[in-house]
């Protein structure tokens, strides 16, 4: 057993968090308070190669694995969550669905702008009513000639709206319920193709989260993604990664707020010391450290699993449940230790706090982590 990184994965580590501290950080404040979406950003992501770190080369990626994924969207978050999710979202869901099932050609057409950052992709599976229930899928898809007629709805999904490729789950056989749900592709501009609000948030507010509607949406025939009435098991295979990376995305958030804390414990004087030398305020730094720790050797192996081609979703859904529940531990603690100062927006501490709270929400709540954690137990212990 081996906890060292390799020195192909410190350097990678050292130069996206180099990056993050002089490219993203200094907008983090203003983008959460204007919401601006961060485009220059992610241009500058593309060009570092960050947009597509897990796909090969030969698809426009970058040539790395998982744990570099990971890694990246880490570093990414710890400075600024908005940009994080931005990142996860589009590799783990808008690009790896082509990666996966995808066929030669629509690896060429879709994937490979995608993992090169040259266009955005998004993920929609979620509509009103099927949120954790995700065979619950109302929106439908019916065969007319050469194209599929796509009517319905999907809710919360992370660049929706100015995404240039959406894959989505329609139902293709209503007789079939999970089996009868399958993935298709669609550009940005297709006709019918149409888009709600832009949800107000509480965190994460430099990213976009979006309604979207299907109006009688036409898409040719060879824009199904895989086999027919695969869709309900080609996205869960989908989120089983993503959960790496929202747990990542947790991390460095709850690594941020540690760095802001310790900071500041040393600075900080009260009663004629730095508040670093009060016990009350050590163990609050053990614990953050502790559980933070523990969040990163979960997702380094969950991620490390995955590129070894083991089985990897039990551990991808402990790493996420465990990581965004201590990021929000880490984060209020963090806030507890600034005092006021933790309370209003230039110390940063409250937006990483705001921020964090999705990952117990998004791609699965810490609930249905632990239905996928029990399943998995119990078909072991079979
Ligand atoms: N990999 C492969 N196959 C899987 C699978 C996986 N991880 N999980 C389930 N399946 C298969 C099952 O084996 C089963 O197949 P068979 O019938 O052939 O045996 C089939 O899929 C149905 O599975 P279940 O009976 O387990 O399905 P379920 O209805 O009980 O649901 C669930 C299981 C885990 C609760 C699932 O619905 C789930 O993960 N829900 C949460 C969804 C979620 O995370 N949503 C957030 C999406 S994020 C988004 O949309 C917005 C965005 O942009 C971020």
């Amino acid at each position: 057993m081996d906890f060292t990184l390799s020195p192909e994965h410190q350097l990678f580590r050292d130069t996206v968090r180099e990056f993050a501290d002089k490219e993203i950080a200094p907008k983090a404040v203003e983008i959460d308070q204007t919401h601006e979406f961060p485009w220059d950003s992610l241009k500058k992501m593309a060009a570092l190669g960050l947009m597509g770190v897990p796909f090969p080369e030969e698809y426009g990626g970058a040539g790395g694995d998982t744990l570099m994924y990971a890694m990246a969207v880490e570093e990414i978050s710890r400075v600024d969550g908005s940009t994080g999710i931005t990142l996860a979202a589009h590799t783990s869901l808008g690009a790896s669905p082509f990666y996966l099932f995808g066929t030669p050609e629509q690896k060429e057409k879709y994937l490979k702008p995608l993992a090169s950052g040259q266009k955005l992709g998004a993920f929609g599976l979620s509509e009103a009513t099927a949120g954790s229930d995700a065979g619950g899928t109302k929106t439908t898809a019916v065969l007319d000639g050469d194209e599929w007629v796509i009517n319905g709805s999907k809710n919360w999904i992370t660049s929706g709206s100015i995404a240039d490729t959406l894959v989505f789950t329609a139902v293709t056989d209503k007789t079939k319920g999970a089996h009868g749900i399958s993935s298709f592709i669609v550009e940005k501009g297709t006709p019918g193709f149409e888009y709600g609000k832009t949800e107000k948030k509480m965190g994460l507010r430099a990213s976009v989260t979006s309604q979207l509607f299907f109006d009688n949406m036409r898409i040719p025939k060879e824009n199904i993604l895989g086999q027919p009435a695969d869709g309900f098991k080609q996205f869960m295979q989908i989120l089983d990664g993503g959960r790496i990376s929202i747990g990542a995305m947790a991390l460095g958030l709850a690594q941020g707020a540690y760095d802001i804390a310790v900071k500041y414990a040393k600075e900080r004087q009260q009663f004629g010391r730095p508040i670093a030398d009060f016990q009350a305020i050590q163990f609050k730094l053990a614990d953050m450290a502790t559980q933070i720790e523990a969040a990163r050797l979960l997702i380094y192996r969950s991620a490390w699993l995955k590129d070894q081609h083991l089985p990897f979703g039990k551990e991808a859904a402990m790493a996420k449940l465990f990581a965004s529940e201590i990021g929000e531990f880490v984060c209020r603690e963090a806030i507890q230790i600034l005092g006021g100062y933790g309370y209003v927006e230039e110390y940063q501490v409250e937006r990483m706090y705001r921020d964090v709270r999705l990952t117990t929400i998004g791609e699965g709540t810490s609930e249905i982590q632990r239905i996928v954690i029990a399943r998995h137990l119990l078909r072991e212990a079979r």
